[in-house]
């Protein structure tokens, strides 16, 4: 059984923008504590045994200069670069369709903008796919959850979601590769669009375990996540 990681690194880092952070700069593509955010998140795969080969899908503009970077930070022995596209699921996409996995191997998910990932959380979700199939990291959620409908006057509360059912998914999310693949084809068939890998996987009717997250392992979104990732560097 072999484990693969696909690094979706194609978005174009608006928010970060709408902040005032350069837009010629997307944000996995930021120094943080000396290192392109991306490396960060490479070196973490990297340092655990069991991943055999990591894919990273940017976008077509920027290969060259991360082949280069990445052969610069010494991570290039097991890494390819691929093409991404126009939403995170075309970017996993595309890397899905370049993996040379069977069935059972595992393939796990990663957002390049989630510096901070550990390689015992890592190895954690690889333990927790082999048993059940498909997991993912996610944290409990500690502010009280409300759902609301969105109108001219702004959003109005329905309702309080019982904060014990809800959990903030995070990644890595992993699955073996063919129940991947199925979900991500049906999904295509079906023009749905999810913004993480676990809910095109729940709408095939597969169960997801949940692994516990930290809330160290941030997205890099907004301006401010930044020098919090490196508050969190600098404590580590
Ligand atoms: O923007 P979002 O929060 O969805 O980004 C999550 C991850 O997906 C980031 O690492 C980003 O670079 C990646 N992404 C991508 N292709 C896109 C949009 C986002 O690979 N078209």
């Amino acid at each position: 059984m072999k484990v693969f990681v696909i690094l979706p690194a194609a978005g174009l880092g608006t928010r970060m923008a709408a902040g005032g952070v350069s837009p010629a700069a997307p944000k996995q593509f930021l120094t943080l504590h000396g290192l392109p955010i991306l490396i960060h998140s490479l070196r973490a795969f990297e340092a655990v045994s069991r991943v055999d080969t990591i894919y990273v899908a940017v976008r077509k503009n920027e290969i060259d200069r991360v082949k280069t970077q990445v052969a610069g930070h010494g991570v290039a022995a097991k890494v390819h670069v691929v093409e991404g596209g126009d939403t995170r699921q075309e970017s996993v996409s595309n890397a899905l369709a370049a993996l040379p996995c069977t069935d059972d191997d595992i393939v796990l998910v990663h957002d390049a903008v989630r510096p901070l990932i550990d390689p015992v959380t890592i190895d954690r979700t690889i333990d927790s796919v082999a048993k059940h199939g498909a997991a993912i990291v996610a944290l409990p959620a500690i502010d009280t959850i409300k759902q609301v409908e969105r109108t001219a006057d702004g959003a109005i509360i329905t309702s309080t979601i019982p904060r014990e059912l809800i959990v903030q998914a995070q990644t890595p999310q992993g699955f073996r590769c063919g129940l991947l693949k199925r979900a991500f084809a049906e999904a295509q068939a079906d023009g749905f669009v999810g913004t993480d890998e676990a809910s095109i996987v729940e709408r095939s009717g597969v169960e997801v375990a949940v692994v516990m997250g930290s809330a160290k392992n941030l997205k890099i979104t907004q301006p401010g996540d930044l020098e919090l990732a490196e508050f969190y560097l600098k404590q580590s």
